[in-house]
């Protein structure tokens, strides 16, 4: 079944789901786990200079056998090193992905680039513009943030990839605005926190609920972590998730066959996340010193 897909504000498209290979495979050599998720179906491979294996996610897309044109490949900004620019940063990227152009790229944090954010976003532009990525956006950007790099862009980022739950749901309120504003397609990373991070808050029961209706109405097995898939592929947010392990790749993926949830679910879900406030990743979010993401 293909994945579906989102369209961003450059009108080009991408699958709502994509495979990462930060967290769990943070700095390791991703091949293997790579090529296992794009044989079992998976086409939005989500990486990042920092994540120090772009090398083995290129060998992994080439040892998938999968065209090139089939494919829909994300990479991310890091730290600039002295000399540099996004594009020619982007440029060593190309080189070890293995690939003329990613779909997508990233500033991956704007706590990196602090007082300069508007020359980077130029330098964004200069990349795209230069055809080595169909699309520019940020990760972990404030409302704040967006709207400095707002204020020069000719281009605005189609995405910002950010942490993105139940339990940040309404601390995100003001950049989610400004999101909707722009047209600018919400991704969620730490998706499924709440279940595999922090079980024990006020989520859980909801969830089950919904798990147990869903998987009655369906008649067959539905997961807690498609109920939170499900929630966020209905709200148009792009998913970036990752494991180990094939049968989970393949429950993630079929979390496209799993029936709707009702509004009367989506407002219990937020409900019940307004109620704790956690964040999981917060020196991603919110300090320059971040480790193993
Ligand atoms: N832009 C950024 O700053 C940033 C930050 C963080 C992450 N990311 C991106 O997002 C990707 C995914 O991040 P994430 O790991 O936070 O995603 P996630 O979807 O929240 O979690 C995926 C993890 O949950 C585990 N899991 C899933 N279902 C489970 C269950 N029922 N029981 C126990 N464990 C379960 C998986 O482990 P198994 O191996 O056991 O399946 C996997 O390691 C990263 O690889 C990276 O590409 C970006």
């Amino acid at each position: 079944m293909p994945v579906s897909q989102l369209t961003l504000n450059d009108e080009t498209r991408t699958p709502w789901i994509a495979f990462g290979t930060g967290t769990a495979l943070y700095g390791k050599d991703a091949h293997q786990a790579v090529t296992v998720a794009i044989r079992n179906g998976f086409t939005h491979l989500d990486g990042a200079q920092q994540y120090n294996n772009e090398d083995s996610l290129g060998a992994g897309i080439a040892a998938s056998g999968k065209p090139r044109s089939e494919l829909y490949i994300t990479t991310k900004l890091g730290e600039l090193k002295p000399g540099d620019t996004p594009k020619s940063a982007l440029e060593e990227s190309l080189g070890k992905l293995r690939v003329d152009y990613v779909d997508l790229y990233l500033v991956h944090h704007a706590l990196s680039h602090v007082g300069r954010l508007k020359d980077i976003w130029i330098g964004m532009e200069e990349a795209r513009n230069a055809g080595l990525t169909k699309s520019i956006g940020v990760s972990n950007f404030t409302s704040d943030h967006l709207s400095e790099i707002l204020e020069v862009a000719t281009i605005p980022p189609a995405i910002n990839q950010l942490e993105v739950h139940p339990y940040v749901w309404k601390a995100l309120q003001p950049t989610l605005s400004l999101h909707q504003k722009y047209s600018i397609v919400t991704s969620s990373y730490g998706g499924l926190s709440p279940l595999v991070r922090g079980r024990g808050g006020p989520l859980d029961p909801v969830v089950e609920n919904i798990r147990t209706r869903l998987a009655r109405a369906r008649g067959s097995a539905v997961s807690e972590g498609q109920v939170l898939h499900k929630y966020f592929q209905q709200k148009g947010i792009l998913v970036v998730t990752t494991s180990t392990k094939v049968e989970r790749i393949l429950e993630y993926l079929d979390t496209e066959n799993v029936p709707e949830l009702t509004p009367d679910e989506i407002e219990d879900i937020e409900a019940a996340g307004a109620k704790l406030h956690k964040r999981f990743f917060v020196n991603c979010s919110f300090t320059s010193r971040y480790i193993h993401i």
